[in-house]
């Protein structure tokens, strides 16, 4: 059966095989922990999951307008208005199933086959994948620990061509956990104005912060920078709905109605119950966010403090998100438990076959010196999956 080509420019998860290899030990009894998912531990909040039923009884179960409901386009609106202070019109909102069809939404109403999308690795795994799907080119400007992650603007200016559309921003972000600088992000928001690009800014872990850190959305940074610029966000991470697919975006209104038109053609609406479910959660009471972050600040502290103390590996302070990124590549070209460790994978698969704890290699985000724990996991398992690691690297 003949295959389109389109789809050989989608690299295979690197992750999927270390999940194989760990449900594979979990079935023969060994007791895995995982540090490698991308979703809260905590459960949905409950006044979001008694809006659902309510949704249901109140007959809420049909397709809705393809960019969402008005309602839940004003909630968004509001939203974002309150925790950003930016305003929008529903006009400019396209709500869709979950962040990630949102982004994948901008890159097929964005890219034509040549174009260049200026992303920074570490970078969060689909990005790459859903650019060159389109036909386009992902350019990586790495990012170091040792700079906290933060881009370099020098290299972004070497990297722009006239090929160059668009350049996509992810903070706080996952894997590093870095939260770009304001002067950063002007700075970055200055090369978009001077070079025609788009800003396509992924602000999904915008409420889990830390250190009482602001992170800025170039959309906050006047007209000028605004009109370029898509907002990417969701309700997947700060309110602990990963599984309800609601994500959407902000942005001028010519791009929200051609991406609107591309989803009326491929998915219609975000389910409908979810929808109403979001109105809940945006609009609703705010205190889980909040009691989560708090949550997610203390396990940071100890993850930081503990890995920082592990020989052969450093540790940038991740001031959001729910990741940690540590470098571990001092261990490179070691044998450990009769393998030569050459590299992230490498090293997941040691600790996962020796300490059973299961983390993401850093070259799944173009970053093989580094791996990434994800502190979504509760204390005693963060205790314990510590120490096994520890214990692996002596
Ligand atoms: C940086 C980033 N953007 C977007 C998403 C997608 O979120 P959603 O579950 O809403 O599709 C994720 C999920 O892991 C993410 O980490």
């Amino acid at each position: 059966m003949r295959i389109a080509r389109r789809i050989d420019e989608i690299s295979p998860s690197a992750t999927i095989g270390m999940k194989v290899k760990a449900d594979e030990l979990r079935a023969q009894g060994s007791d895995v922990l995982s540090f490698a998912v991308g979703e809260p531990d905590f459960p949905t909040p409950q006044n979001v999951i008694e809006a659902a039923k309510r949704a249901m009884d109140e007959g809420h179960t049909k397709y809705t307008a393809a960019a969402g409901t008005t309602e839940l386009r004003q909630a968004i609106c509001d939203a974002t208005k309150r925790d950003i202070g930016v305003e929008y019109e529903p006009s400019q909102v396209l709500a869709s199933n979950g962040a990630k069809h949102s982004l994948m939404n901008l890159a097929m109403t964005l890219v034509h086959p040549g174009d260049e999308v200026i992303v920074f690795s570490p970078y969060w795994v689909t990005y790459p994948d859903q650019i060159s799907v389109c036909g386009g080119r992902p350019v990586a400007i790495e990012t170091r620990g040792e700079d906290d992650f933060q881009p370099d603007l020098d290299e972004v200016r070497a990297a722009i061509t006239p090929w160059t559309v668009a350049m996509m921003i992810n903070s706080p972000c996952n894997p590093s956990g870095a939260v770009y600088e304001p002067e950063v992000v002007e700075g970055l928001a200055e090369i978009a104005v001077e070079h025609d690009l788009v800003i396509i800014s992924d602000e999904i872990y915008k409420h889990i912060i830390f250190d009482g850190t602001r992170a800025v959305s170039p959309a906050s940074l006047g007209d000028e920078v605004k009109e370029r610029t898509v907002i990417v966000d969701g309700v997947a991470k700060s309110y602990a709905m990963t599984g309800w697919r609601v994500g959407w975006i902000l942005g001028p209104e010519s791009i929200v109605k051609a991406a609107s038109k591309l989803q009326g053609q491929m998915t219609s609406c975000p389910n409908t119950i979810a929808q109403q479910a979001t109105i809940e959660a945006l609009s609703g009471p705010q205190d889980s966010v909040e009691e989560m972050r708090q949550q997610f600040e203390e396990r940071r502290d100890y993850v930081v403090d503990r890995l920082s103390a592990m020989p052969g590996v450093t540790v940038a302070r991740p001031r959001g998100a729910f990741y940690a990124f540590p470098n571990v590549s001092a261990h490179y070209g070691r044998e450990l438990a009769g393998r030569t460790i050459g590299g992230s994978l490498d090293m997941a698969e040691y600790l996962l076959e020796e300490a059973l704890i299961s983390l993401v290699p850093g070259a799944a985000f173009g970053a093989d010196d580094y791996v990434r724990i994800s502190f979504a996991a509760s204390m005693e398992q963060l205790e314990e999956g510590l120490d096994r690691w520890e214990r692996a690297l002596q």
